[in-house]
């Protein structure tokens, strides 16, 4: 890793940019020639953050270039959230990138994206930010379609990279390229799981012993939940209770368990049957912890 002066006395690889200034002087250098392939991230990364990574640089090539930012966004915290507890762990993330092939990291300090004193412009999300995680975190969908969109402003990728793991937001951040035509392409990357099923996030590392055994307890009831829907159409009511039900005796308190439309995320009704997703999200003590399950 280097700094952009760094890498340019050195020919070290991986760079890292703190600043707009910097970055866009070093990017309007760049071959245009290959895909720009970006990764935005709030650090604490992990092996889910460098399987996008490598997605990343798979799809980049050897002519394009992956850039990654890590940039823990205030604006996307309430005011009762984990935002000064949030792990920052910038140098085990700057390995993590360098090893799973990324060219560039963006890494702006807080006032470089919100400059104090400045008028700041939010996008509203409308309906999609208003349901599910939304409905629980109010503002917090606001905040992530206004980070990713200076971030796209900034970076100017051909490609967005999201992780199937937070389903409404890149639900909702496909919408926001599709209505203000973007000129980028999203690619959603699968979630990716521990041994026992559990999505890996960056706050499982929040997890005591006894509540990280029991954590599996939510994709296991969405795979049932799956195979349910597969099999026998099952009443959307009557499963999404009985999908409450399996969470809460594991021990882990549910705030949302149910089917939803993939797209625009409404919940379902009546007999289901696929394409839909199933959306979980659970308190494990302190915890919150969400997943989901696409079924084609
Ligand atoms: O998923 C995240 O880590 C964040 O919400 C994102 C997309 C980087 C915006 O801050």
């Amino acid at each position: 890793m280097a700094s952009a002066d760094e890498a340019a006395a050195t020919g070290v690889f991986m760079q890292i940019f703190n600043t707009i200034a910097t970055w866009r002087s070093h990017a309007a250098h760049l071959s245009p020639r290959g895909p720009r392939v970006f990764v935005p991230t709030m650090g604490a990364l992990h092996a889910g953050h460098g399987a996008l990574v490598a997605q990343a640089r798979k799809l980049a090539g050897t002519d394009g270039h992956v850039v990654v930012s890590i940039f823990v966004n205030p604006t996307q915290f309430g005011p009762h959230e984990d935002f000064a507890r949030y792990p920052r762990t910038l140098a085990d993330d700057v390995a993590l990138c360098e090893r799973c092939g990324c060219d560039f990291i963006f890494t702006p300090a807080a006032t470089e994206m919100y400059p104090p004193g400045q008028t700041q412009l939010s996008i509203n999300p409308g309906y999609m930010g208003d349901i599910l995680e939304g409905a629980i975190r109010p503002g917090h969908f606001s905040g992530v379609c206004t980070v990713v969109l200076k971030l796209l402003a900034i970076v100017q990728p051909t490609h967005l990279i999201l992780g199937q793991k937070d389903y409404q937001q890149q639900a909702i951040l496909r919408c926001m390229v599709r209505d203000f035509n973007l000129p980028v392409s999203v690619v959603t990357a699968p979630t990716v799981r521990e041994a026992d099923g559990l999505a890996m996030s960056s706050r499982n590392r929040y997890l005591t012993e006894p509540q990280r055994a029991a954590a599996p307890v939510i994709y296991q009831t969405l795979a049932w939940a799956a195979a349910e829907i597969r099999n026998t159409n099952s009443d959307a009511a009557q499963l999404s209770a009985a999908m409450r039900q399996r969470i809460n005796a594991a021990g882990l308190e549910t705030q949302y368990a149910l089917a939803a439309d993939c797209i625009s995320l409404a919940e379902l009704r009546g007999s289901l049957h696929p394409p839909c997703v199933l959306l979980a999200a659970a308190k494990n003590g302190n915890t919150r912890l969400i997943d989901n399950m696409l079924i084609e």
